[in-house]
């Protein structure tokens, strides 16, 4: 298997920022992220590219347009320093950088064996608002997961970043950078998109399915375990499949936080409690 070169950031970025320091903070099939300093500043710096088809794996074309399209999305939410561009193997984007813990990492310490203990509603809470926030201004985000609530450090008032606004749905993208919504990692996605994607290979995402896909979210970082059972070694469609066929995993998280998440599982989009509903609950519970 040839191993990918990993990429260096274009000189087309490098004249824009101008970086005192870089350093690559992921890298994998289409997307290397960095973060870059330019004196007191920081940003992620975004490159996509397409991931050529292999033995192992499909390939796909949309990463290459992925960082683009979130380019547009955050500058269409009011970001003055998100910018975005094209480079020779597919687009590129820059944004500011989020300081702090992912909520998987963040909870590590919740999910010991032998000592678990309660993950702090406020973390919920402040989760909760970034999504809610989103949903407020008319979007779905698409793409819920552990890794992409950045939770602030420090002593002061917790507050989540949400990330990856690459298959947001509801903005108007160009023609050029768009790609249609394929669903999401399934370890997060609601039963109504794997079977839409089982069904016709697309979607289109919903403030429901981001409730569940939070649901889910909570769940994995609080207990360690995917919502629904299947091998981890299932191929996605089989992984879909266990979505729209089992029932998710009996929510074993105590107390309010177990219940809510119990509620943004339900298997009808139209039971699930709207984001709305979810702070408004996570409100008085910390209050
Ligand atoms: N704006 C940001 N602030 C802080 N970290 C970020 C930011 N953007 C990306 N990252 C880091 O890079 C990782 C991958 O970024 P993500 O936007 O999820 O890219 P991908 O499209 O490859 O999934 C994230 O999990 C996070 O660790
Ligand atoms: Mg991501």
């Amino acid at each position: 298997m040839p191993v990918p070169e990993t990429p260096s950031i274009p000189a087309a970025i490098l004249a824009i920022l101008n970086p005192t320091d870089s350093r690559i903070v992921l890298d994998r099939r289409g997307s290397t992220v960095w973060h870059v300093r330019c004196g007191q500043a920081r940003y992620a710096v975004k490159l996509g590219y397409p991931i050529p088809a292999t033995e192992h794996w499909d390939g796909a074309d949309w990463t290459a347009l992925a960082p683009a399209r979130e380019g547009v999305v955050l500058q269409e939410l009011g970001s003055t320093t998100a910018t975005y561009g094209v480079w020779a193997q597919g687009t590129w984007n820059v944004q500011p950088w989020h300081p702090g813990t992912d909520l998987q990492s963040r909870w590590t310490p919740h999910r010991t064996r032998h000592a678990p203990s309660r993950p702090p509603l406020p973390d919920v809470l402040a989760c909760a608002d970034a999504l809610g926030e989103l949903h407020d201004k008319g979007y779905a985000h698409g793409d819920v997961q552990p890794a992409h609530f950045i939770l602030s450090d420090g002593d002061g008032p917790v507050q989540a970043a949400l990330i990856d606004l690459a298959l947001v749905g509801g903005a108007a993208i160009p023609a050029r950078f768009d790609f249609p919504y394929r669903g999401c990692l399934v370890h997060y996605e609601a039963p109504e998109i794997a079977r839409r994607v089982l069904e016709s290979g697309e979607a289109t995402p919903t403030r429901e399915a981001d409730v569940y896909g939070l649901g889910a979210t909570l769940f994995m970082a609080a207990t360690g375990w995917r919502h629904v059972e299947y091998p981890d070694d299932a191929p996605r469609t089989a992984q879909r499949r266990a979505v729209v066929d089992r029932s998710h995993r009996p929510v074993n998280i105590a107390g309010p936080l177990g219940r809510l998440v119990d509620d943004m599982l339900r298997p009808d989009p139209r039971d699930r409690p709207t984001m709305r509903e979810v702070r408004g609950t996570l409100a008085s519970e910390t209050r």
